[in-house]
């Protein structure tokens, strides 16, 4: 582990996130979050032997790299549901946005490109970073080790948000990473931003669900039946222990 000073900031809303695109990202680590659910899914997925997933913002994207790649599978919401034929101009998705469905027996050795509301277009926004994370309650404690045995002159905390707003699970998320980090960021170095996320996951850390009242995604999922499962499974903290990295556009799972 180093001593080096690093920098700390948590990006709290999707236009910030999304300006990324235009920074100089050269000496940066992002984390990625977008607990409900893409940051979620990636790691299920990855976690569930899945090979790589290709991040793309638009649906056009993800069926022109079929186009290239056949074997490649489709996954992606809009408005929380699976992408079908009548979005899609005629092609059915394999997969939705529901972590529950990446399952061992339908990912193991697939590539999956995966285009969702806001989480695939905020990693592609990250493309230009030192090093790009995938940020969960699910992998957290892992990616913190990872962070503090390569640390970056700056880490962004980056989340997804819900549409044109900041998420309040995502802010939990990078709040309770900004904690097990903090240990090796200098607290002259940490950035308001990343004591308030900190703050808000230190308040709510005893009962997260009950957190999850403030979020408009949660109640989102919540109204939708076979949606609902998705917030318990996303809200697990360091089941799949594993980093997992963007590169070359693709997100795979770091060899330990
Ligand atoms: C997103 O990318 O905005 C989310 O993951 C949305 C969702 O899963 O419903």
């Amino acid at each position: 582990m180093s001593d080096q000073t690093s920098m700390l900031e948590v990006l709290f809303t999707p236009a910030d996130a999304l300006a990324l695109a235009d920074l100089d990202l050269a000496d940066t680590t992002c984390v990625v979050f977008d607990v409900l659910r893409a940051t979620s899914t990636i790691v299920t997925a990855l976690a569930h032997g899945a090979t790589a997933i290709i991040p793309v913002a638009e649906i056009p994207d993800a069926l022109a790299l079929q186009r290239q790649e056949p074997q490649l599978l489709l996954a992606g919401e809009r408005n929380g549901m699976r992408i079908d034929a009548s979005i899609s101009g005629g092609k059915d998705f394999d997969f939705g946005n529901s972590p529950r469905e990446f399952n061992p027996e339908r990912v193991r050795g697939k590539t999956i490109a995966l285009s969702t509301t806001n989480g695939s277009r905020v990693l592609r926004a990250c493309a230009g970073a030192e090093t790009i994370l995938i940020g969960s309650f699910l992998n957290l404690q892992a990616t913190a080790d990872y962070l503090k045995a390569h640390p970056s002159e700056t880490t962004l905390l980056v989340c997804s948000g819900t549409g044109h707003q900041a998420a309040y699970e995502d802010v939990l998320c990078a709040g309770a990473l900004a904690g097990l980090i903090w240990p090796s960021a200098d607290e002259q170095q940490a950035a308001d931003s990343a004591i308030m996320a900190r703050q808000i996951y230190e308040q709510s850390q005893a009962n997260l669900m009950a957190a999850l009242a403030h979020s408009r995604n949660a109640r989102r999922l919540l109204a939708i039946p076979e949606l609902r499962g998705d917030i318990s499974w996303c809200l697990q903290r360091d089941v799949f222990p594993l980093v997992a990295r963007m590169v070359d556009s693709k997100v795979i799972r770091l060899p330990k």
